[in-house]
């Protein structure tokens, strides 16, 4: 499903969103295509039974909700081709599975989200690939430092899971090319709008849909996007040999998903970007783990990189512990306690599980906890977060 180049484009991202997700087509029909479920496809004759030219042979292929879904992320990514799997770890987990090999090596961010490093740590680590985590706060050049004769591929979460540090893509995509490095850039925050890692020279971009793109936190899905033909074809292969598949009707609602998907994603990041600001005032906080806060001190590789913002927030309390974060949480009405993000609801978490795993601990001054942004009125998200601040006792 090659796809032209989107700098070649006059529309903006979100015109060629709307636009790819619009079916065309002759004749009245609806906008959306159908929901087809279907494991068997049935053919005229013999000699279409056996050419993919009408469309799927068989349901593993994907029906037209996923075709277009697919084609709307490769323009979005501006990607040779992408690719949707039943989850966003799976998302992660295939373009690993596709090219390591045993002997090889990982450069990952200790930062990384929790399963991912699960999945390199147990299920890698069994099969002979071993992982080099670095610090999360290293720069661009210490990353390049860790690299190996061995190093097959490096992990980049833009940014880090929890503590949200960001770095230097595009140098780290530079050093990885002269070196034949692969670089997979779990780019979930950046939701393909306010980041697009191909576009600066990285390999394969993936995205938790689960976030974003649902946006309704109804579906579990992952796009992988492959910027070159011979990697998507290594991809492809790894999908299709495991026999990997997302139901049609999840493809469906990503496809809806997507289509309101900046009008959400620029809203959200407004309100947290003003939910941002007023914690920063407050003095049970130490400090407010967000980027795009000028007082962020990674603002500066945010600005030059990222066109807008996720809703995630990392709040570091001043002391405290985890009976003093369960009573905070508790006393709020607006942020339900659940470990998602990127959907239309504002959540909280207190799970310190993902800094515990680190091989490089950071000590923090206090409590952590996430916020997500919904699409809520923000001054109601505000006044119940300050009553949930006027229980924290330490
Ligand atoms: C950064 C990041 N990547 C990937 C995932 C995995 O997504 P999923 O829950 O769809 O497996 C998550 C989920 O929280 C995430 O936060």
């Amino acid at each position: 499903m090659p796809m032209s180049d989107p700098k070649d484009s006059p529309h903006g991202l979100a015109t060629r969103i709307i636009s790819t997700a619009t079916r065309r087509g002759q004749g009245r029909r609806p906008v959306n295509p159908p929901i087809e479920r279907a494991s068997t496809m049935l053919s005229d004759d013999p000699a279409q039974m056996n050419s993919s030219r009408d469309g799927p042979v068989y349901g593993l292929e994907g029906g037209s909700a996923a075709q277009q879904l697919r084609r709307v992320l490769s323009n979005m990514e501006g990607a040779t081709d992408s690719f949707i799997v039943p989850s966003g770890l799976a998302a992660v987990t295939v373009p690993l599975t596709a090219v390591l090999r045993p002997g090889d090596e990982v450069v990952c961010t200790d930062a990384v989200y929790g399963p991912t490093r699960r999945f390199l740590t147990r299920h890698m680590a069994d099969r002979g690939v071993t992982t080099r985590f670095h610090p999360a706060d290293a720069t661009a050049a210490q990353i390049i430092e860790c690299l190996t004769p061995s190093t097959r591929i490096v992990i980049i979460e833009a940014p880090g899971s929890l503590t949200f540090e960001v770095v230097d893509m595009a140098a780290i995509g530079l050093a990885c090319r002269e070196r034949g490095i692969i670089t997979v850039v779990d780019n979930t925050w950046g939701a393909g709008l306010a980041y697009r890692p191909l576009e600066h020279g990285l390999d394969i971009s993936v995205q938790a849909l689960t976030k974003y793109v649902g946006g309704h936190s109804d579906i579990l899905m992952g796009s992988i996007s492959v910027r070159h033909p011979a990697l998507a074809q290594t991809v492809f292969e790894t999908i299709d040999d495991n026999g990997w598949h997302v139901s049609p009707d999840d493809a469906w609602l990503a496809l809806r998903g997507v289509r309101t998907l900046p009008v959400r994603y620029r809203s959200q990041f407004q309100s947290a970007m003003k939910v941002a600001a007023w914690l920063e005032t407050r003095p049970e906080i130490s400090r407010v783990l967000y980027p795009p806060l000028p007082s962020s001190p990674y603002h500066g590789l945010w600005r030059d990189q990222f066109d807008g913002g996720a809703s995630l927030i990392g709040v570091v309390m001043k002391g405290g512990n985890r009976s003093d974060a369960h009573r905070l949480m508790s006393a709020l009405s607006l942020f339900g306690m659940g470990y998602s993000w990127g959907g239309f609801e504002s959540l909280i978490t207190n799970d310190t599980s993902q800094l515990e795993w680190r091989v490089h601990q950071q000590a923090l001054e206090g409590e952590i906890l996430r916020l997500h942004i919904g699409l809520e009125d923000v001054d109601d998200l505000i006044a119940d977060l300050d009553r949930g601040l006027s229980v924290w006792s330490t």
